[in-house]
């Protein structure tokens, strides 16, 4: 495994680009929007001094690795790779549409990835060209920090493309969890309703914003609240995989919160967007309600 492709810089698709490039891989960064790249490679750049600052690599090693990464918007760029990483928004119009032709410019021998954090990987695998060469393979947020990452095999994939996909996920760093290819696998699965329930306790009165996320952190040392979390990893994503549960599993304890929904509409989609149950765009985090 020498190149990879990730498609999508956001918050994520930035992540495994930082990882993937100081672990010694070539590395093109792909987005529909310019400005997402340019955030990216600033974002990747700054976290990369920070892990200098600290001592956790050399400057050498971050001058290193921002040399091979590339970025693009064309998937020309991907002539090259040995393994496509898909992170684009989590819908499965978006990731079908990608999948669908993404295949004619990949060299035969390419694996491609998905890192949804809930979609069906034999779903998504079905609309490319290579069901046999597709899996899921979930990072977890912060990537460069947080240990886990999720395997999830379709119905096709082959043997060998888990055995090179778990490979690389130790190469990484990571240490790997199997999950079966049922709605949100294993972390989402747990972890989803418990924020959505969190939601619901706010929608219901019981507790303000503040009060939700103190009892979280100092009763169940959980090392953020549910609200904040939930703005961490984007409230988009967050009633995108209770829309996945709650479509894929049919019962009604899945039922996305009213006030989740309407946050979204609002466009207070959480850190990326400046706003979401807190307003990130002063000097410190301000409740919203
Ligand atoms: N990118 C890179 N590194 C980051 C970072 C980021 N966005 N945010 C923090 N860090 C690093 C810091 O540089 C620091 O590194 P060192 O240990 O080397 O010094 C380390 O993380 C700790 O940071 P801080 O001391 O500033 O902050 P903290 O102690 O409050 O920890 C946190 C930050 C690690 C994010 C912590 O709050 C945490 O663990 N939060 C919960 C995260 C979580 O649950 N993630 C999973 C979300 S679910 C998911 O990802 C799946 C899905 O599909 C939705
Ligand atoms: P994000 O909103 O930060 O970034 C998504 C990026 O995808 C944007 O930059 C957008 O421009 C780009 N994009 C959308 N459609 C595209 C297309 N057709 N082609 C190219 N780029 C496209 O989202 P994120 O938080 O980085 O999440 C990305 C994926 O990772 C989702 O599937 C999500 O469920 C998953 N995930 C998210 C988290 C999290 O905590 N946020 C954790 C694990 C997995």
């Amino acid at each position: 495994m020498k190149t990879i492709g990730v498609i999508g810089a956001g918050q994520m698709g930035s992540g495994i680009a930082h990882i993937s490039a100081m672990a010694g891989l070539d590395v093109h960064l792909l987005d529909q929007s310019e400005e997402a790249l340019t955030k990216a490679m600033a974002g990747i750049e700054s976290a990369m001094v920070r892990q200098a600052a600290k001592g956790k690599v050399g400057e050498d090693a971050v001058a290193a690795a921002l040399a091979k990464i590339s970025t693009g918007s064309d998937y020309a760029g991907f002539g090259q790779c040995d393994l496509v990483i898909e992170a684009a928004t989590e819908n499965e119009d978006v990731k079908r549409s990608i999948f669908k032709v993404l295949g004619e410019y990949l060299p035969a021998h390419c694996l491609i990835a998905t890192n949804t954090s809930s979609i069906s990987i034999t779903r998504l695998a079905a609309a490319s060209d290579r069901p046999g060469k597709f899996m899921g393979m979930h990072f977890m947020n912060p990537v460069p920090v947080m240990q886990l990452v999720e395997l999830i095999r379709g119905i096709q994939t082959e043997p060998a493309t888990f055995r090179t996909i778990q490979d690389l996920a130790n190469r990484l760093g990571k240490t790997v969890s199997v999950a079966e290819d049922f709605p949100a696998f294993i972390v989402n699965r747990i972890l989803m309703p418990m924020i959505n329930e969190a939601v619901y306790t706010l929608y219901e009165g019981v507790g303000n914003v503040q009060s939700i996320d103190q009892s979280l952190k100092l009763g169940a040392n959980h090392p953020m609240g549910p609200l904040e979390l939930a703005d961490f990893i984007g409230l988009d994503t967050c009633l995108a995989i209770m829309n996945v549960l709650h479509d894929g599993l049919a019962d009604t304890k899945y039922r996305p919160c009213p006030l989740l929904t309407k946050y979204v509409e609002a466009g207070w989609l959480g850190r990326k967007a400046g706003r979401g149950f807190y307003d990130y765009r002063g000097e410190e985090p301000v409740p919203t309600r």
